[in-house]
């Protein structure tokens, strides 16, 4: 077990959250720009980095190691969290079906896929601002440290949180210069 003071934890979450929010603006570009290589690429973004890297993180460490520590979970913030992770998680598959309907010819695919990503950017975005400004600083105020089996950095690192981090500033570059 590792000893993981919270502010470290919640410090790392926030810049995954800033990285998480230029996605979802590259992810509105290239869905106007009908870019398929870069949706496909931020829609991997969606799975290999949000629900693999970053969930990891807040649901191994910060979330479990705080309800271990006495912070309730059944009614509590952190279980609309995790709920709110597993819908983030389904609308991300349905953008992965859809995207390769779209890619195998079904032209109607694309419709559905711009209104499922609108759905995964406003969700995730109220996600974050509700973490961001309620639950961490609430974890912040009340919990000191958490008792961890893994530390942030093994987990990022498990999870290639320097590629893709390496992967959005390409997609920006292309994205964002006219
Ligand atoms: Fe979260
Ligand atoms: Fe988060």
């Amino acid at each position: 077990m590792v000893r993981v003071v919270v502010k470290h934890v919640t410090k790392a979450l926030r810049e995954h959250h800033d990285n998480i929010l230029v996605a979802l603006q590259l992810l509105y570009k290239a869905l106007e720009a009908r870019d398929g290589a870069a949706i496909y690429e931020l829609v991997r973004f969606a799975q290999g980095f949000v629900d693999a890297c970053h969930h990891s993180v807040e649901e191994y460490v910060l979330f479990f190691g705080a309800v271990r520590g006495g912070f309730p979970f059944e009614g509590g913030p952190i279980q609309v969290m995790v709920c709110e992770h597993g819908t983030g998680r389904y609308l991300a598959r349905a953008m992965e079906e859809l995207y390769k309907a779209w890619k195998a010819g079904d032209e109607k695919a694309l419709a559905e896929l711009i209104d499922v990503a609108r759905l995964y950017v406003d969700h995730l975005a109220q996600h974050i601002d509700k973490e961001n400004n309620v639950l961490f600083p609430m974890l912040e105020a009340h919990v000191q440290a958490v008792e961890s089996n893994r530390s942030v950095e093994e987990i990022e690192k498990e999870n290639n949180h320097d590629e893709w981090i390496k992967l959005l500033d390409g997609l920006r570059e292309g994205l964002m210069t006219p």
